[in-house]
C-alpha cells in the first residue's frame, strides 16, 4: 500500500521546502520530494537557489568584490597590498562549502519539523479510483499519495537555438558558477540579472567582459533614471554593454566560441570568447511531471496555470514559485509556499505582489519595490518624486562608495509611497525599509519624520523622502 500524507510537495527549492515546513508546522503529515543530486549521488536540498542560483552567486560576488577592493580600493585607505593573487580553486571551494551548509541546513529543518523527505523524481500517475498518486523514482521506486499536492518544480536556464549548453564553453548559470580559471575574454548574452551579476564576478576577477543584449534599453524593468545611472557606472567599471544586438550563428571551436551578431547600427561582428554565458531568461520545469496524464493545465508559456491563490485546475493541487507566473525570485516562491500551506489549513494566506522587492547584486547594487516612474506615467498616475545622492551621505563617504542614489515616488495627492528605487552600496538591505513602509501604506512624509541612525546609508532613504516635499536637509 502506498504511503499516505496530508501534503506532498514536489520540489525542494525555496518554494517547495518552505511550503513543506509551513505545512508541517500547521500539523499536516508532509512529504517533500526533490530530485537534485550532489556529485556524490546524495540529495542537495534547496533547488536552484541554493545549488546554482542565489547562494553560490552571492558567494562569488563577495569573493570577487574583496579581490577588486584589495587591488584598487584599499590603497585609498592607506592599505598597500602587494603580491595580490587570486586562487580561483579556493574561491570556488568556499562557494561549494557555503552551498553544502545550506543543503545540510534544510535537511536539519526537515528533521526538526518532521517533514518526510524523498530523494528522487516525482511525477503524477493516474490512480485506480480516477484520482492521482505521485510516483517517486529514486534509488527505489515507490508511490505515495497526498490529500493535497504542491508543485514547486522551479525553472531551468533557457538555451538559445543552435547553442546548447555544454557547460564548458557555452555556459548556463550552472557552468558560470564553476569556471575553473578566469577567462581572458568572456561573452555574455542577455544583460539581465544573471548576465550582470555573473559578468561582474568574472570582470572583477580580471576577465574582459562583453555583454550582448537584444533590447535597445538597458534594464527596461528598472526605473529609467536608476538604470541610466547603473549603466554609466558599469561601463566605467569596464563592462562592455552592447544594446539592440541581434545574435546570429554561434560557432564552437576547440577552445573558444565565436558569436556572430549585428549591432544596433546594422554592422556585423564576429566576437571570439574563451567562455560564453547565455542568460536570456528561464523556462519552467514541467517536463517529467506527467501533467498531461492527469490533466494538469499549463498556460501558453508552459507554466503551471494557477489562479491568484496558486490553485491549479485540479482539485487540491497547488503550484508555487518559478513554475508559475510572476517574478522568478526565491522570496516570491517562499511567500507563495507559506500562503499555500496556510490556505490548505483554511487560513488566509497572503502574498502582496505590489511589495515584492527586486535586487540586482552588482556593485553598486540595484534594488526596488513598487512602480517605476515610467510605469506611473503609463498608468496616468499623478506623482511626486524625490531623490538623494549617496555623494551627500557621510556614511557612504566613509565607506568609500558614494555612487548612486535613493529615489522615492509618492502619490501627488495622498503622498502614499508608490515606488522606491535605489542604486548604491547595500541597496539590498536599504530596500527593506521601503517594503515595510509600502506594506503599511505609509506616506513619504512618514519616512521623512522617522529618526534614522547617523551616520548610516539609511539616512539617504529619509532624505529622499524629504526631497519628495523639496526639503531634503543635506543636499
Ligand atoms: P527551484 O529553486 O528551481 O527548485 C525546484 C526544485 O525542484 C529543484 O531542486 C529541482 O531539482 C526539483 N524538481 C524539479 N522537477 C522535479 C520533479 N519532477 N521531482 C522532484 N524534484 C523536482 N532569486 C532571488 O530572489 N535572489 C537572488 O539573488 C537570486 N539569484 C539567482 C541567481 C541565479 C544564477 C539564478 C539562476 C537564479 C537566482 N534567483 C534569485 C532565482 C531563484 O533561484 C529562483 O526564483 C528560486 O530558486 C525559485 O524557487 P523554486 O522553489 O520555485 O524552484
Ligand atoms: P532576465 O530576464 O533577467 O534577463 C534576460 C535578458 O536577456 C533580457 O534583458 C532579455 O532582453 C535578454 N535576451 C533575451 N533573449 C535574447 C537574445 N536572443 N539575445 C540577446 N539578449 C536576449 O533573465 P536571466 O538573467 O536569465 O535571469 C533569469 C531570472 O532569474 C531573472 O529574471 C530573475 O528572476 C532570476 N534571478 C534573480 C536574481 C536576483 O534576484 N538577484 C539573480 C539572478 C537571477
Amino acid at each position: 500500500m502506498s504511503k499516505q500524507f496530508d501534503v506532498v510537495v514536489i520540489g525542494g527549492g525555496p518554494g517547495g521546502y518552505i511550503a513543506a515546513i509551513r505545512a508541517a508546522q500547521l500539523g499536516f503529515s508532509t512529504a517533500c520530494i526533490d530530485a537534485w543530486t550532489n556529485e556524490k549521488g546524495g540529495p542537495a536540498l534547496g533547488g536552484t537557489c541554493t545549488n546554482v542560483g542565489c547562494i553560490p552567486s552571492k558567494a562569488l560576488l563577495q569573493s570577487s568584490e574583496h579581490y577588486e577592493h584589495a587591488g584598487h580600493a584599499f590603497a585609498d585607505h592607506g592599505i598597500n597590498v602587494s603580491g595580490l593573487e587570486l586562487d580561483v580553486a579556493k574561491m570556488l571551494k568556499r562557494k561549494d562549502t557555503i552551498v553544502k551548509q545550506n543543503n545540510d541546513g534544510i535537511v536539519y529543518l526537515f528533521k526538526k519539523n518532521k517533514v518526510t523527505f524523498f530523494h528522487g523524481h516525482g511525477s503524477f500517475v493516474k490512480a485506480a479510483d480516477g484520482g492521482y498518486e505521485i510516483k517517486v523514482a529514486g534509488k527505489a521506486e515507490e508511490t505515495i499519495t497526498g490529500k493535497h499536492i504542491v508543485v514547486a518544480t522551479g525553472s531551468n536556464a533557457r538555451a538559445l537555438p543552435g547553442a546548447a549548453f555544454d557547460e564548458e564553453l557555452i555556459l548556463s548559470n550552472d557552468g558560470a558558477l564553476k569556471v575553473g580559471a578566469v577567462p581572458k575574454k568572456l561573452g555574455v548574452i542577455g544583460a539581465g540579472v544573471i548576465g550582470l551579476e555573473m559578468g561582474s564576478v568574472w570582470r572583477r576577477c580580471g576577465a574582459e567582459v562583453t555583454v550582448l543584449e537584444a533590447l535597445p534599453t538597458f534594464l527596461g524593468a528598472v526605473d529609467e533614471q536608476i538604470a541610466k545611472e547603473a549603466h554609466k557606472l558599469f561601463v566605467k567599471q569596464g563592462l562592455s554593454i552592447n544594446l539592440g544586438v541581434k545574435i546570429g550563428e554561434i560557432v564552437k571551436g576547440a577552445n573558444d566560441v565565436t558569436v556572430n551578431y549585428t549591432d544596433d547600427k546594422g554592422a556585423e561582428h564576429k566576437a571570439v570568447f574563451d567562455k560564453l554565458i547565455i542568460s536570456i531568461g528561464r523556462t519552467p520545469n514541467t517536463n517529467g511531471l506527467n501533467a498531461e496524464a492527469v490533466g494538469l493545465a499549463l498556460d501558453e508559456r508552459g507554466f503551471v496555470a494557477v489562479d491568484g491563490d496558486c490553485k491549479t485546475n485540479l482539485p487540491n493541487v497547488w503550484a508555487v514559485g518559478d513554475v508559475v507566473r510572476g517574478p522568478m525570485l526565491a522570496h516570491k516562491a517562499e511567500e507563495e509556499g507559506v500562503a499555500v500551506a496556510e490556505r490548505i489549513a483554511g487560513q488566509h494566506g497572503h502574498v502582496n505582489f505590489n511589495t515584492i522587492p527586486w535586487v540586482i547584486y552588482t556593485s553598486p547594487e540595484i534594488a526596488w519595490v513598487g512602480r517605476t516612474e515610467q510605469q506611473l506615467k503609463a498608468d496616468g498616475v499623478a506623482y511626486k518624486a524625490g531623490t538623494f545622492p549617496f555623494m551627500a551621505n557621510g556614511r557612504a563617504r566613509a565607506l568609500g562608495d558614494t555612487s548612486g542614489m535613493v529615489k522615492f515616488l509618492a502619490d501627488a495627492t495622498t503622498d502614499e509611497i508608490l515606488g522606491v528605487h535605489i542604486v548604491g552600496s547595500m541597496a539590498s538591505e536599504l530596500i527593506s525599509e521601503a517594503v515595510v513602509a509600502m506594506e503599511f501604506r505609509a506616506s513619504s512624509e512618514d519616512i521623512a519624520r522617522i529618526c534614522h541612525a547617523h551616520p548610516s546609508l539609511s539616512e539617504a532613504t529619509k532624505e529622499a523622502a524629504l526631497a519628495v516635499d523639496k526639503r531634503s536637509l543635506n543636499f
